[in-house]
């Protein structure tokens, strides 16, 4: 991304705007409580939270659902809200247009339709699609178990023997042991894809 600002000499202000609508990435899961609230329940409540997060506990927990726990402090994420939000005003404006775009492309209100509203079922990621019936669970009317293993739709192949023939040039494969692209133990057999992929509710 920062490469392409520079490749394409975006003016300063366009790539403020980049910066700002991208920030959210590094947020990670904020909790937030409203404006107002009193410093001493602000205070109360980060510290609750940094030490519910050395938890042996939760750690555990966390690690059997194999999820990272990274740390940022109520004070990391004050400065940085002040940061992303600190704009000349042809920022704002230009960031508010940018938004509305977006906006006027993905929410119709008078279909009441956002983006959201219907799930898309072409394939199983973000939403359990084809796995409504293909779960190994479901029959057909013939008795047939749907099966939801990968090889029915997918032929998922990796390389193989690439040492002894001598690097890249190997043409030999085999059916991917772990189709998932980050280790998640057997989970990808288990649960759906959307469990995990899905929008939040
Ligand atoms: C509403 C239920 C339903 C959904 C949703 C569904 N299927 Fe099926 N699919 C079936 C049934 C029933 C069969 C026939 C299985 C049988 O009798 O052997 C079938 C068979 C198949 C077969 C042939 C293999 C076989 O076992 O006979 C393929 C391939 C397939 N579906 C792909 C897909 C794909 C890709 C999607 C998602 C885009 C999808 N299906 C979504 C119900 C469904
Ligand atoms: C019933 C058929 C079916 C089965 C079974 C199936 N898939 Fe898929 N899969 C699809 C379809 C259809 C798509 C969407 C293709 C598209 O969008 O062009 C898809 C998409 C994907 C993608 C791309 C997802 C993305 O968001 O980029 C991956 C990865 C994948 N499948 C892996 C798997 C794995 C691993 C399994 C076994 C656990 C599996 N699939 C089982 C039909 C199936
Ligand atoms: C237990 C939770 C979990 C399940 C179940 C799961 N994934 Fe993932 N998946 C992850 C995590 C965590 C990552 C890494 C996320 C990242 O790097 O942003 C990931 C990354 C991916 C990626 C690469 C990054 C991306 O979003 O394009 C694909 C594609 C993917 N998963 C497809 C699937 C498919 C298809 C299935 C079902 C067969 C599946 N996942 C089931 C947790 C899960």
């Amino acid at each position: 991304m920062y490469e392409l600002l520079e490749e394409f000499k975006v003016p300063n202000n366009s790539r403020r705007v980049a910066q700002a609508l991208l920030s959210g990435g590094e947020f990670g899961r904020p909790l937030m409580v409203t404006p107002g609230t009193p410093p001493e329940r602000v205070k109360i409540l980060r510290e609750s939270f940094a030490k519910a997060l050395k938890d042996e506990e939760l750690l555990a927990e966390a690690k059997k659902g194999r999820m990272d726990v990274d740390y940022s402090s109520g004070e990391e994420l004050e400065t940085l809200v002040k940061e992303v939000l600190d704009q000349p005003r042809e920022v704002i404006e230009q960031a508010g247009r940018v938004l509305l775009e977006i906006h006027s492309r993905n929410v119709f209100p008078e279909m009441k339709i956002a983006w959201g509203t219907y799930p898309n079922n072409i394939g199983h990621t973000e939403s359990p699609g084809c796995f409504r019936c293909h779960d190994g669970k479901h029959r057909s009317d013939d008795g047939a178990i749907l099966s939801r293993d990968c090889s029915l739709c997918h032929l998922l192949i990796e390389r193989i023997g690439e040492a002894e023939a001598g690097g890249r040039d190997s043409a030999r494969f085999q059916v991917m042991k772990n189709p998932h692209p980050v280790d998640i133990g057997d989970s990808w057999k288990e649960m759906l894809c959307s469990e995990c992929h899905g929008a939040s509710p």
